[in-house]
């Protein structure tokens, strides 16, 4: 008996991780006054072709992991195939493309060629409902637009529609547009040694209904 109730209670977790990862990987999300939108990340080649330009220019680089772009292992970096194909369907991350709605250069009838970056909910942890949020504008011309401000809004709004309990970021503290917004919508935050690849980090996380108040407790 007890055996059976245990494999319907994994069952029954295996459902609900199953119901919200097709959520995330499924959704269009924007708001009504939203400059951009989130779409699915889709394995294809212009997939795999932005996020090289992306994620092999120095600038963009600078505060990402130097062994980016990596799936399981840090320690590891991977093919950029490797990498869309792995994050396009792993269960424990939800990577969505950024389109600039007011951008004409990046408009096409394909909304494939109009993303301009990466957004995404990394390390889900389905029992305690949390994630780490990411996001990459990987054209840096569009930068200081407001563009990751509203980004950071529309993934927590999602995570919020699907119930999870508390977002974590993490950024290194030279990277100003990143700790400004984490600061904003998440709180004050800390700075804490070390990380192999950075000097020092910003790290704080976000509660759904805590009005961006968090007890300084929570930080390590
Ligand atoms: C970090 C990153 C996501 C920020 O994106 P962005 O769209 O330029 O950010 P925003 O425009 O929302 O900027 C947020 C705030 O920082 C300000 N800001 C940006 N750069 C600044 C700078 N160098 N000095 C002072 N303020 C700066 C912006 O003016 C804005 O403030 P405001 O809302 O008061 O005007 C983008 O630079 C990026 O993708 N970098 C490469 C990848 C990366 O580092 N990702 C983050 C990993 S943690």
């Amino acid at each position: 008996m007890a055996a059976l109730y245990q494999e319907s209670e994994s069952h029954s977790q295996w459902v609900h991780q199953a119901l919200i990862i097709t959520k995330l990987k499924h959704r269009i999300v924007k708001e009504p006054e939203s400059r951009v939108v989130l779409m699915p990340f889709i394995n294809t080649p212009i997939i795999i072709d932005r996020c090289r330009r992306w994620l092999e220019n120095p600038h963009v680089r600078r505060f990402l992991h130097p062994n980016t772009p990596w799936t399981t292992d840090s320690g590891r970096t991977e093919t950029y195939q490797d990498f869309v194909a792995f994050m396009s369907k792993s269960p424990h991350h939800a990577y969505f493309q950024i389109i600039d709605n007011k951008n004409d250069a990046y408009r096409r009838p394909n909304l494939n060629y109009g993303a301009i970056g990466l957004a995404s909910l990394n390390g889900i942890d389905y029992n305690a409902l949390t994630f780490n949020r990411g996001i990459v504008i990987g054209e840096p011309h569009l930068w200081h637009q407001g563009i990751a401000a509203e980004v950071g809004l529309l993934l927590l709004g999602l995570a919020k529609s699907v119930g999870f309990r508390q977002a974590k970021a993490t950024a290194n503290v030279e990277n100003i547009a990143s700790v400004k917004n984490l600061r904003r919508q998440f709180g004050p935050g800390k700075s804490r040694y070390p990380r192999p690849f950075v000097a020092t980090q910003w790290r704080g996380t976000w509660e759904p209904n805590s009005s961006f108040a968090w007890p300084e407790s929570w930080f390590c």
